[in-house]
Order: C-alpha cells, then structure tokens, then sequence
C-alpha cells in the first residue's frame, strides 16, 4: 500500500467523468489499497480514484466507524434531505453546509467482483454521495446555492494551495470532524 499525493480544484482528472470498471484483478486492488490507505493518513471519510488521478468508478469511505469501498456504484436516494458541513481532501480547508439526501442504498461491486450493497444516512450517506459525485466529476461546491458556492469560490482563490497540482498527505492544519471528503 502506498500513499498517493491528492489531486487539488484546478487539476482536470478532478472534472473528468471516470470509466467503469470492467477488469476485477490485482491492480485494482491495488488502487483500493492505496486509496484507502491515503484516506485514513489524510484524514478524510472518503476518497475517489479520480482523486489520485486514476479514471475508473472506484472510490473508499470511513464513516460511522466503518471503513469500506465500492465499485461501480449506482445510487438509490432517500427523499428526505439533510444539510450538514462538508468538505472535501481536494480543497483543503474548505468547507460549506451542502445539502444530501439523508439516506442511500448504494449497489456495485467489490474489488474481488462481488456485488455489494452498502446503506447508510447522514454521515455514511453523506460521504457515499460525495464519493460518487466524484466518479461524475461533480464537486461537493457544486452542490450549493449561487451565493454559497461563489463564497467558497472566493476562499479557494485566498487558498495557498491555489494554483498547485497535488498536495502530499500529511497531518492535516485544518480538521473538520472528520468530514472532509
Ligand atoms: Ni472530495
């Protein structure tokens, strides 16, 4: 396993929609490995692979004590909504009340080609979304109102990480409970 440096705002892997996976082998195990393993060293709920810069519909999470990943994921959302504070491993430091669904079924595969279903709400369902807007090439900024995400748009240009390709994982300045994604 090996930590990966993250790709920040700006990078175009970050906007570009990622292939499914049609090959279960050891390089993508390989991948899940790593994604999960610069997750937790970030530390985030959840990581996309196009975070690393890999295109394929893979991503981890970490929530609800539980840690886990999914394949190839189609969503099922509740249509109850919730708002809460949320971030992301690829705009250090920034974070907004982004409304979600409350809860999720999510179904896809695992990394050995099992289908999996995961469930989740709040934080879980939360992280599953972010996750798989990633796959979308979808921010979570995208998901506020005008107003809000021009605000945050402000706040990444002040960013210092603004204008660098990647940044390496290291023991984070800015904590966010947990929530950053
Ligand atoms: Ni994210």
């Amino acid at each position: 396993m090996t930590i990966r440096p993250i790709r920040l705002f700006g990078d175009p892997a970050l906007r570009t929609p990622a292939r499914p996976v049609t090959t279960f082998d050891k390089e993508l195990r390989r991948l899940v490995a790593d994604l999960t393993e610069t997750m937790h060293a970030a530390p985030g709920s959840g990581l996309a692979a196009p975070q690393l810069g890999v295109g394929l519909r893979v991503f981890t999470f970490h929530a609800d004590g539980e840690t886990g990943h999914l394949v190839n994921p189609d969503l099922d959302l509740s249509d109850e909504m919730q708002e809460g504070p949320e971030g992301c491993l690829s705009l250090p430091g920034i974070s907004a009340q982004t409304p979600r669904a409350h809860g999720v079924v999510a179904k896809g595969w695992n990394m050995y080609g099992d289908p999996v279903t995961l469930e989740g709400t709040l934080l879980k369902a939360r992280a599953i979304q972010h996750e798989t807007d990633h796959l979308d090439g979808i921010l979570f900024i995208d998901r506020l109102d005008t107003r809000a995400r021009r605000e945050a748009l402000r706040e990444i240009r002040r960013a210092e990480w603004f204008g660098q390709d990647t940044v390496e994982v290291r023991l984070s300045p800015h904590p966010l409970d947990g929530r950053r994604a």
